[in-house]
């Protein structure tokens, strides 16, 4: 595997490989490291259709509120390095501050349509632009034709759906389903915050998703959400931020579960981490 820190040398390495098969299909996959078996869906995905697959790893500041947030992120880097070699992960781009923010970069202010406003972009003012500045700034320069994002951040891959239809990009944005525990709490970096019991209990979250999923047909939107928060509010250290259903498409709360596809949505704090989990309803 590679490993490249700078823009000019990724690219020169894609050029030479896509002068040697001018088919090429590139495959990237932006990750924060710390990575899991989440994360290594995506780069497997990314293998099985691709030609070549890049995987970066980059904590990016921009899309962080809080510089404590950012400062305890995780960086395992070695055992990253070695997740990524086993799972067949062509070229690893990590790349410095500087290097993805030069002193002349300006943050741009994409318009999203206000798809990152709601839900995450409530409590996360900013966030989502930090995402775009980011994404945009690597498929510029990369141009992947493919690149692979977790369902698990539903409402990221909506938002980076936006990025590319206004500013004409070319790549192709590919979903992968949630990859779950045995218990079913979806994997993520926050969960090695939770104690062993939390880990156990935490698969409430998915089990609430389930009872709107089941009962949806039956009940409706309404009653079957209500059904799903009684189940949260029996779990003393869980506080609810949201839990709702959705358009997929633009995101804007329903009612209705026939003519459209629909999401359930939902943000919690557990033992004081926040957890994030969606479940497609039809
Ligand atoms: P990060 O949190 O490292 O996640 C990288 C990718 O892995 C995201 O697309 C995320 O949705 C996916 N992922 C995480 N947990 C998953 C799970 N349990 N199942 C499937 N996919 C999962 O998301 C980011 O980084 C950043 O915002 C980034 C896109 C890299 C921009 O900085």
């Amino acid at each position: 595997m590679h490993i490249i820190r700078r823009f000019y040398d990724l690219k020169r390495l894609i050029n030479k490989k896509a002068k040697l098969s001018p088919d090429l299909l590139v495959g990237f996959v932006p990750t924060m490291g710390a990575l899991h078996d989440g994360h290594i869906s995506l780069l497997k995905e990314s293998t099985k259709e691709c030609d070549l697959s890049i995987c970066s790893i980059f904590v990016n500041p921009t899309q962080f509120g809080e510089s404590r947030d950012l400062k305890r992120y995780p960086k395992p880097i070695e055992k990253d390095i070695e997740l990524l070699i086993q799972n067949k992960c062509d070229i690893l781009f990590l790349p410095s501050v500087e290097e993805v923010y030069p002193k002349t970069y300006t943050q741009q202010e994409f318009d999203l349509n206000g798809l990152e406003t709601v839900f995450e972009g409530k409590s996360r003012v900013g966030h989502f632009q930090g995402v775009c500045n980011v994404i945009y700034r690597f498929f510029d320069q990369i141009k992947p034709n493919k690149a692979y994002f977790g369902q698990k951040d539903f409402q990221q891959t909506v938002v980076v759906k936006k990025l590319v239809e206004i500013t004409g990009l070319k790549t192709a944005i590919c979903v992968v389903p949630i990859k779950r525990e045995p218990n079913g709490l979806a994997m993520s970096s926050r969960n090695a915050r939770l104690t062993a019991n939390g880990k156990k209990d935490a698969s409430f979250i998915c089990h609430a998703l389930m009872l709107i999923k089941n009962n949806l047909k039956s009940f409706g939107v309404d009653k079957s959400v209500e059904m799903a928060k009684q189940h949260i509010s029996k779990f003393q250290n869980a506080k609810l931020d949201y839990l709702i259903v959705a358009e997929t498409k633009t995101l804007k709360e329903t009612k209705q579960h026939k003519d459209q596809k629909i999401i359930a949505l939902v943000a919690l704090d557990y033992e004081g981490v926040r957890l994030l989990d969606n479940m497609i309803l039809n």
